[in-house]
């Protein structure tokens, strides 16, 4: 069952999370959120706490008919603190787990738009053989199917695993509008078998808006004219759930920014969703 969506973070922590995300670097010169030093604002530790370790071993028992390696795609992955966080975290287990997932079962391809922060990632990923980095606009069909499909025919998939897209929704829909986010939600949902997104809640569109304004460096051309707006996280789980037939099954609580972590399923109507 789905837990409903938790709002537990005070204002006060949300906007220090918009000042962070946006004030903390020249906001003009990030048009994408490619903030250079994004983990620390908004440090991965923060995010993980939340999902429990188990979570692969829950989602894909060992000894299940599942072909491993398992595969995740990391859209927006900045200069990879966050992948390279979430790669140590799900080999983790909790106490008592007999069977964990091994290094040899996980393989990561991470993207983001800013080949500097890719870079940066590639060089300092502990786990190059596990972890692939690459420049990539994923709003970008002509370049991004090419590149997906030959990670996955690497292993002789069509399809990941997982699909992790934290804290990126809103540039997508700051910068492609509301069009954009719809088709990025539906390429997401085609993309893997489950999906864990962190959306941006609202109140840091407004604070971008403003930001940039003030600045006078850059203008969102779409922020006036998007329809989808409001309680995000809820907005995005319609999306996911009505028009692409994904499930919800579990909303992991929020951080301290208010951001909610919603992991979702695509729709194989034999199987039952797994428990949390
Ligand atoms: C706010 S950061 C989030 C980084 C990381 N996912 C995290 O949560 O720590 C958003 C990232 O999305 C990337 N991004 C924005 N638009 C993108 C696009 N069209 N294709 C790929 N990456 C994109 C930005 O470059 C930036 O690194």
């Amino acid at each position: 069952m789905a837990a409903p969506i938790l709002q537990t973070a005070e204002p006060a922590a949300e906007e220090k999370a918009v000042t962070a995300e946006l004030g903390f670097s020249e906001p003009g010169a990030a048009p994408y959120g490619n903030f250079p030093c994004y983990s620390r604002f908004h440090p991965p530790e923060q995010r993980l706490r939340l999902l429990p370790p188990a979570l692969l071993q829950r989602l894909f028992p060992p000894g299940g008919p599942d072909p491993r390696p398992l595969l995740g795609l990391d859209v927006g992955c900045n200069s990879g603190e966050l992948s390279t966080a979430l790669y140590r975290h799900l080999l983790s287990r909790d106490e008592g787990e007999i069977c964990p997932v091994s290094p040899g079962d996980l393989r990561f391809l991470c993207c983001d738009i800013d080949p500097a922060l890719v870079d940066r990632a590639e060089k300092d990923c502990p786990f190059p053989a596990a972890m692939s980095f690459v420049a990539l606009d994923i709003m970008d069909p002509q370049a991004r199917e090419p590149l997906l499909s030959s990670f996955l025919n690497r292993f002789g998939r069509s399809a990941f695993d997982i699909v992790f897209c934290m804290s990126v929704t809103m540039w997508i829909h700051l910068n492609h509008g509301d069009s954009g986010l719809l088709a990025f939600l539906a390429h997401l949902a085609s993309l893997g078998r489950y999906l864990l997104v962190e959306p941006q809640p609202w109140k840091c569109y407004r604070a971008a808006a403003r930001r940039l304004r003030k600045l006078g460096r850059h203008h969102f051309d779409h922020f006036h004219s998007l329809a989808i707006r409001g309680d995000m996280a809820d907005r995005i789980i319609q999306i996911l759930t009505n028009d692409h037939g994904m499930e919800l099954v579990c909303c992991f609580g929020s951080t301290n920014w208010a951001r909610s972590l919603l992991l979702f399923k695509a729709s194989q109507p034999s199987e039952p969703p797994p428990s949390l």
